[in-house]
C-alpha cells in the first residue's frame, strides 16, 4: 500500500542533502508496504519554486536520480518543509506522471500527496474538466490537487487559511485517505488530514516539550465553507464562500518550558517505522482530524463538529512515546526480514505472553479485557472477523474457544461478512484479528458491528492502529513490528493471543482446570519448541531446492487444528513463492481434491499426533494407494510411519498448541522456494503489508 513521507524543519538548519536523505529513508523504511513508484516534492532555490523526483520502481531509484541530477545539495533551510510517496498504483499504472507528489497545474499551485482511495475523483473531474482545468494523470488524486487550487482561487482576495482551504476540499471528498498538501501559496506550511487511512506526526525538539499534547481546535461555524453546489456528486455539498475567520492561537507544546519558541522538526508518515530512527514522540491523527504544521507550530482541526458544537472525539491528541527500537526495524544478520521475522519467533510468541501468564499459578490476566470479560462470557455468540492470515488464527482456535468457553463460535473472512451484511446484535461478541490494525475490510466490519451494539474486541499487533483504537477492548499481540509482507510471528502472536483470551474466559469453569493446566504447560515449552523446529531449516531448503523446484502446485492437507496451518501454509507458498497451493481439509479428500491425486502431484500431509489421528491416517493411506508420495509432517518419535516416507519431525505439545509448531517448517518452505526463484521474499509482487482499501 503507498506510504507517505513529510518533513518540516524550523529554526534548525538543514541543506538540501540531509532534507533528501531524511525524505528517502522515511520512503525506504515503509517499501515493505508495498508500491511501484517513489516521487518526492521539495523546495528550489527561488521563492515559490518546487522541484520534483520521481522514479517508477524502488526507492534507491529514485536516490540514483537525486544523485544524477544537478541539484545544488548545500542550499541551506533553516525552515521548510517537503513531502514524498510511495505508491500502489490504482488509478493508472505506475509512471512518472502517476507518482506523487501529484500538482494541480504546471506552476505546482498545490502539490499533495495521497494514500487510500477518493470514489468520486471521477465526478470531480468531470466537473473541473467542465471548468476547463486540464488534467495530466489517471490519478484520482490529480482531482483533488485541482479541486484545491479551484477552490483557493475562487476566495475574494485569497485570504483563506490553508487548513480552511484543505478543510473545504476535504468536504467534497468521498473514499478513505490520508493526504499531505505542500502549496507555493502558503510557504513553510503543510496541511495533512486522515480518513481511513493511518497517519501518525512524530515531534523533534532538543528541548522538553512544555506540555504533552496538542489540543483540537474547534473552529468557527463558517470555517470550511466555499461555493454552494460545486459538486454534483455530494448533495449536502457545503462549498460557500470563506469566512477569514482565523482563531489563531499559539500551540502550546511547540515551546520550551521558558515559553519560547524553539527550533523543532516534524515527521509526518503513515507508519511509525519512518519516524523512529528520528523521534520516540509521536501523535497519532484520529479520522477526520486535519493537522496544519506552520512556523513550528502544530495545530489540530476537525473537518466536522457534532451538532452541539463539539467535536466528537477527545478534545486534545496526546504525544506518545513509540516502544518500538531501531532494530527492530532492522534485517540484522538476516538476509530478508521474513526470514529475521521466522526466526524472531522464540521470542515473539514470550514477548505475547508476557505479563500475561503466570506459569506457577496457572494464572492468566489480560489486563485489556478485564472489564469486559463478564460480558463476553455472557454473549451468546463469538463472531471472528478478519483477512488472510488473521483469519487464519481465528480458524486455528475457533475449536479450542468452542472448548473452552462453551458458547457458538463463527469465523468471518471480513470482506464476506460484509457483501452478505450478517446479522449481528447487541448480545454478540465479536473479536477483530489483525496484524497492521488498519485493514479496510476488518474495519468496514467492526464499524458495522458497533452501529448494531456489539461488543468489540481487537487482537492487533500496530499500537495506536485504528483497529485498535476503535474497538471497546482488546489484546495487543506485541509481537513487536512485521516488515516482511508475508505474515509469520505475527499469526503465532495472534495465535498466542487467542489461547491466552480463552483460557482466560474460561478460568470460572472448574470442570475445565485439567485441560487449563495441560494448555499452560504447553506455552512455557512453546519458546524452546520453536527453537527446536527452527533447526530444520537446512532440511527445509532441500526440500525447497529438490523435491519441489520444479513443481507447479502444491497440495498441504490436514484436519481439525491442522486445516488452518494447511490454508495459512498455502497462502505462505502462494504469495511468497508465486506457486499454486491449496489447503485441503482432509475430511473432503473423497468429496472432490482426491482426484487431484497421481504420483505426480506433491503433497504435504499434517499428521501430528492427536485425537484425529487415525483419520488422516486414513488420508494417507488414500492418497498413497493413488501412488502420491507426501512429504509428513509428523512428531518426533511416531514409529507409525513407514520407512522411506519423507518426514518433517516436529516436537509433540498439547493439540490446541501443535499448530503453532506445525506452521514455521511451511513457513520456512516457502521462503526458500522464494529465494530458490529469485523472488522479492519482502515485498512480493503485486500484494501490499497493509491494505487499506477495500
Ligand atoms: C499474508 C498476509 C495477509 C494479511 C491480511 C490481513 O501473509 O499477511 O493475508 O494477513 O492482509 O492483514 P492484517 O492482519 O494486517 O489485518
Amino acid at each position: 500500500m503507498c506510504g507517505i513521507f513529510g518533513y518540516c524543519n524550523f529554526l534548525k538548519d538543514k541543506d538540501r542533502k540531509e532534507i533528501l536523505e531524511i525524505l528517502c529513508n522515511g520512503l525506504a523504511r515503509q517499501e515493505y508496504r508495498g508500491y511501484d513508484s517513489a516521487g518526492l516534492g521539495i523546495d528550489g532555490d527561488n521563492p515559490g519554486e518546487i522541484v520534483f523526483f520521481k522514479e517508477v520502481g524502488k526507492v534507491a531509484g529514485l536516490r540514483k536520480r537525486i544523485a544524477e541530477s544537478n541539484i545544488n545539495t548545500s542550499k541551506t533551510f533553516s525552515s521548510q518543509v517537503s513531502i514524498a510517496h510511495t505508491r500502489w498504483a490504482t488509478h493508472g499504472p505506475p509512471s512518472t506522471v502517476n507518482c506523487h507528489p501529484i500538482r494541480s497545474d504546471p506552476s505546482n499551485e498545490f502539490i499533495i500527496v495521497h494514500n487510500g482511495i477518493v470514489t468520486n475523483a471521477a465526478a470531480l473531474r468531470q466537473v473541473l474538466q467542465n471548468r476547463g482545468y486540464k488534467f495530466e494523470s489517471e490519478t484520482d488524486t490529480e482531482a483533488v490537487a485541482i479541486l484545491t487550487k479551484y477552490v483557493y482561487d475562487s476566495q475574494p482576495g485569497k485570504r483563506i487559511t490553508f487548513p480552511s482551504l484543505v478543510k473545504t476540499v476535504l468536504k467534497e471528498l468521498e473514499g478513505s485517505f490520508a493526504f499531505v498538501f505542500k502549496s507555493i501559496h502558503y510557504p513553510n506550511e503543510i496541511v495533512t488530514a486522515r480518513r481511513g487511512s493511518p497517519l501518525l506526526i512524530g515531534v523533534k525538539t532538543e528541548k522538553k516539550l512544555k506540555v504533552d499534547f496538542v489540543d483540537v481546535e474547534i473552529s468557527g461555524p463558517d470555517d470550511g465553507k466555499a461555493v454552494d453546489g460545486f459538486v454534483p456528486t455530494a448533495p449536502n455539498s457545503r462549498l460557500a464562500p470563506p469566512a477569514p475567520k482565523i482563531s489563531r492561537r499559539q500551540s502550546r507544546n511547540y515551546m520550551s518550558e521558558d515559553g519560547m519558541p524553539q527550533p523543532i522538526e516534524f515527521f509526518v508518515a503513515s507508519d511509525a517505522s519512518a519516524i523512529v530512527e528520528h523521534t520516540k514522540r509521536v501523535l497519532y491523527l484520529e479520522d477526520d482530524d486535519i493537522a496544519h504544521i506552520s512556523d513550528g507550530q502544530l495545530h489540530i482541526h476537525r473537518l466536522r463538529r457534532n451538532e452541539s458544537g463539539q467535536a466528537e472525539t477527545p478534545a486534545t491528541r496526546s504525544i506518545e512515546t513509540l516502544e518500538i527500537e531501531i532494530a527492530a526495524i532492522m534485517k540484522g544478520k538476516f538476509d530478508h526480514f521474513m526470514q529475521k521475522e521466522i526466526y524472531e519467533q522464540p521470542e515473539s510468541v514470550v514477548n505475547t505472553m508476557r505479563g500475561r501468564v503466570i506459569f506457577d499459578d496457572y494464572r492468566i490476566t489480560l489486563g485489556g479485557l478485564r472489564s469486559y470479560l463478564p460480558i463476553i462470557r455472557r454473549g451468546r455468540r463469538i463472531v471472528f472477523c478478519a483477512c488472510g492470515t488473521s483469519y487464519h488464527s481465528a480458524l486455528a482456535t475457533q475449536a479450542m474457544f468452542e472448548e473452552l468457553t462453551e458458547i457458538p463460535v463463527s469465523v468471518e473472512l471480513a470482506s464476506d461478512f460484509l457483501d452478505r451484511k450478517t446479522p449481528i446484535f447487541r448480545d454478540d461478541v465479536c473479536v477483530f484479528v489483525s496484524q497492521s490494525g488498519e485493514t479496510a475490510d476488518t474495519i468496514l466490519a467492526l464499524r458495522y458491528c458497533l452501529e448494531r451494539g456489539a461488543l468489540c474486541v481487537g487482537i492487533v499487533n500496530t499500537v495506536g492502529s485504528t483497529i485498535s483504537r476503535e474497538t471497546h477492548c482488546g489484546i495487543h499481540i506485541n509481537a513487536g513490528p512485521e516488515v516482511g509482507v508475508a505474515s509469520t510471528k505475527a499469526y503465532t502472536s495472534q495465535y498466542v493471543a487467542l489461547v491466552l483470551m480463552a483460557l482466560q474466559l474460561s478460568e470460572d469453569r472448574i470442570s475445565f482446570t485439567p485441560r487449563r493446566r495441560a494448555i499452560i504447560d504447553g506455552l512455557r515449552e512453546l519458546p524452546v519448541q520453536i527453537k527446536k523446529v527452527l533447526e530444520l531449516d537446512s532440511t527445509l531448503r532441500e526440500f525447497a531446492n529438490t523435491l519441489l523446484a520444479n513443481q507447479r502446485s502444491l497440495l498441504l492437507m490436514g484436519r481439525g487444528y491442522q486445516h488452518a496451518t494447511c490454508l495459512e501454509g498455502a497462502l505462505k507458498i502462494k504469495e511468497i513463492a508465486y506457486m499454486h497451493s491449496e489447503g485441503i481439509l482432509a475430511g473432503e479428500l473423497k468429496h472432490g481434491p482426491l482426484a487431484l491425486i497421481d504420483e505426480n502431484m506433491p503433497v504435504i500431509i499434517v499428521m501430528t499426533q492427536d485425537s484425529l489421528y487415525p483419520k488422516v491416517q486414513s488420508a494417507f493411506a488414500q492418497i498413497t494407494a493413488r501412488k502420491a508420495q507426501p512429504i509428513v509432517i509428523c512428531n518426533e518419535g511416531d514409529d507409525g510411519i513407514k520407512k522411506g516416507v519423507k518426514t518433517i519431525r516436529l516436537p509433540k505439545t498439547v493439540d490446541v498448541l501443535q499448530g503453532l509448531l506445525n506452521i514455521i517448517p511451511l513457513q520456512l518452505l516457502s521462503y526458500h522456494l522464494a529465494v530458490k526463484n529469485g523472488f522479492d521474499v519482502d515485498c512480493p509482487r503485486n500484494l501490499a503489508k497493509s491494505v487499506t482499501t477495500e
